[in-house]
């Protein structure tokens, strides 16, 4: 059972507080900005789509959480600088930031143009450089703050196709260690979360059959083929929710998260460890 409608968190623990989400208006990012606004923060979602930030502030402000949003392309550094300059200054504080934008696409690397690869590195490391070091200045100035980047594990093995992302994600690992001990003496934590597998609308889409097909109930199929893959490839045997990622984050935002820096969370039901 998932955790989605349980919480652990009591009420108001992030009250006071303000997090920028990059990508914070759908899926997990979504997931993530709705429990840490729920716990009290100020959160203000980043995001490319309009249409998808729009939508998420809505959602969350009707649930009687504080919520912002802004125009950003993460790879745009000006850009970055001139939102998290924005954010500092009309709140007076910035206290976390979750580096949660990403983009992706299965490719074969043979003929991976020149602008894919750069696209997705951009989005996915270049993206989480440019918005952890625009935030530093801010987090040093007045005594500390969190850092968390999204990771993946794809990259713990071979994952065909996916050359450009786990590049990029492997660089993000490295970038969290690192920034973790050099930022650790002006208390800025740096973590990074890696989600296991969660039902987003692509993940659905490629589980379900074709209209072409011809298959009457082709949404059916797709229930109970993920349903079969849960049983079979997940051991702890469900799908993640964005709520079993956003439990991370709102504990590393938490004073739970004071003594935890460098560390990169597997959230994944034990997906990666029994893959084939
Ligand atoms: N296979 C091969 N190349 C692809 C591709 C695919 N499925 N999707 C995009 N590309 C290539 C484009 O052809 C382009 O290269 P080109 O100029 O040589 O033709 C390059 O990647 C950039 O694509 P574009 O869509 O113009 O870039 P963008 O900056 O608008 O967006 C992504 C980049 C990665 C965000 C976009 O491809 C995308 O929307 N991906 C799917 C959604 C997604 O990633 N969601 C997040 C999941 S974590």
């Amino acid at each position: 059972m998932a955790s989605d409608n349980v919480s652990v968190f009591r009420e108001g623990l992030l009250a006071g507080q303000v997090g920028l989400v990059t990508g914070g208006g759908s899926g997990i990012g979504l997931g993530i900005s709705e429990l840490l606004a729920a716990l009290g923060m100020h959160v203000v979602i980043a995001s490319r789509k309009p249409e998808h930030f729009e939508a998420a502030r809505e959602r969350i402000a009707a649930a009687g959480g504080a919520v912002s949003s802004v125009a950003l392309d993460v790879r745009d550094q000006a850009r970055v600088r001139e939102v998290v300059d924005g954010v500092t200054q009309q709140h007076g504080r910035l206290d976390l930031l979750v580096n949660n934008a990403a983009g992706n696409f299965y490719a074969p690397s043979a003929t991976l143009s020149p602008n894919a690869w750069k696209a997705v590195v951009e989005i996915d490391l270049y993206g989480t450089f440019h918005c952890s070091q625009a935030v530093y200045p801010a987090m040093k100035a007045q005594g500390g703050g969190r850092i968390v980047s999204t990771s993946m594990t794809l990259h713990y093995r071979g994952w065909p196709q996916m050359a450009h992302a786990t590049a990029a994600k492997a660089g993000v690992d490295a970038l969290t260690r690192t920034l973790a001990v050099e930022w650790a003496p002006e208390r800025i934590r740096v973590n990074a979360i890696a989600p296991g597998p969660i039902p987003t609308e692509g993940v659905r889409k490629a589980f379900t059959p074709p209209a072409e097909s011809g298959i009457p109930d082709r949404f059916a199929v797709a229930d109970q083929q993920m349903d079969a893959y849960a049983q079979q490839r997940i051991p702890l045997g469900r799908w993640g929710t964005p709520r079993d990622i956003a439990n991370m984050v709102a504990y590393l935002a938490s004073p739970a998260g004071d003594w935890i820096t460098g560390s990169i969370f597997v959230i994944d039901g034990g997906e990666w460890l029994a893959r084939q």
